[in-house]
């Protein structure tokens, strides 16, 4: 199946039944790949990947992503390219396409990835920006796929700051059924138009206290309080300690709750090293997971 959109830039382009497909194909490749099954589905394909800040999932995994699907990636750090110099976004978007079959940028400002993805004649990947991370909310979804062996009618807990991965969370959520509670002091929810969008198809509440989200939720996530763009020293203050997940909030979600982390995790502050190397965490198949849905997701574009 090919998906119908160009570009994935928030995750908000993919249909419901291109966005089940994907995490469906990605549970595949996962099989297939520890039964010693991979097929060169990318041969003679690459993949440039632009990054203007660090990463290590986000870039191993789609290196290896491509190496495992027969194709080849290229690491392009924004320092070293043009860009640095002044080039714009624009042309570099037009020289890329001449060169590669895709394209995947790690960015600041999210207009950067809208302006690459409308100059470029090639696929572009969102690779996380400060609105939005795509990528982590497919590997998300099939980590709570394979876990609960289903995601319509859940109840997830977002707990912390409205970020990034929370904003293409409630992407994810509102086409797959699941309802989510988001805990976040004021100032720090999620953006209103995702928000206003989900209503129209899940239970979404933006509560500041956590034990209300927590209570009942299938699946409790959160993210560190400090995002790369977000460095201010003074934000810890305004989630520390009331929006840390820990074995309280862990009681008050079901039983069998698990706990999801995109990772990197500041242990302490936003969990506590209970949780998370707890036997409720699942964040190494989480973070396992992002290289089986790159795949899935390359897979499903036009390259
Ligand atoms: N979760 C995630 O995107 O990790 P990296 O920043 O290491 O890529
Ligand atoms: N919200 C975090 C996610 C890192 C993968 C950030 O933007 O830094």
């Amino acid at each position: 199946m090919k998906i119908k959109t160009k570009d994935l830039l928030t995750l908000d382009e993919l249909t419901k039944d291109e966005l089940s497909k994907i995490i469906d194909l990605a549970i595949k490749l996962k099989k297939d790949l520890k039964k010693g099954k991979n097929q060169p589905l990318l041969k003679n394909k690459t993949l440039a990947m632009i990054f203007q800040k660090p990463s290590t999932r986000t870039r191993v995994s789609f290196e290896v992503g491509m190496f495992q699907l027969g194709g080849h990636a290229l690491n392009l750090s924004s320092d070293d390219l043009q860009l640095s110099r002044g080039e714009s976004i624009e042309d570099t978007a037009k020289a890329l396409s001449r060169y590669v079959d895709v394209i995947m940028a790690r960015v600041y400002d999210h207009k950067t990835i809208e302006t690459l993805a409308k100059n470029s004649s090639v696929p572009v990947i969102n690779g996380l920006s400060n609105s939005f991370h795509p990528c982590q909310t497919l590997a998300d979804l099939m980590t709570i796929k394979e876990k609960k062996r289903k995601l319509s009618g859940l109840k997830i807990a977002w707990i912390g700051d409205g970020n990034n991965v929370c904003n293409s969370l409630i992407y994810g959520c509102s086409k797959s059924g699941i309802n989510i509670s988001v805990a976040t002091p004021r100032g720090y929810e999620p953006d209103s138009k995702v928000v206003k969008q989900a209503k129209k198809s899940i239970k979404i509440e933006i509560t500041t206290h956590p034990l209300t989200s927590a209570k009942n939720a299938d699946v409790v996530m959160t993210d560190t309080f400090s995002s790369i763009h977000n460095r201010d020293p003074k934000r810890i203050k305004r989630f520390f300690p009331k929006f840390q997940v820990n074995p309280s909030v862990m009681k008050t979600a079901k039983n069998n709750a698990i706990f999801l982390h995109c990772l990197p995790a500041k242990r302490g502050n936003e969990v506590t090293s209970s949780v998370i190397d707890g036997p409720k965490s699942v964040v190494w198949d989480e973070a396992e997971n992002r290289l089986h849905t790159e795949k899935a997701l390359l897979l499903s574009m036009s390259i």
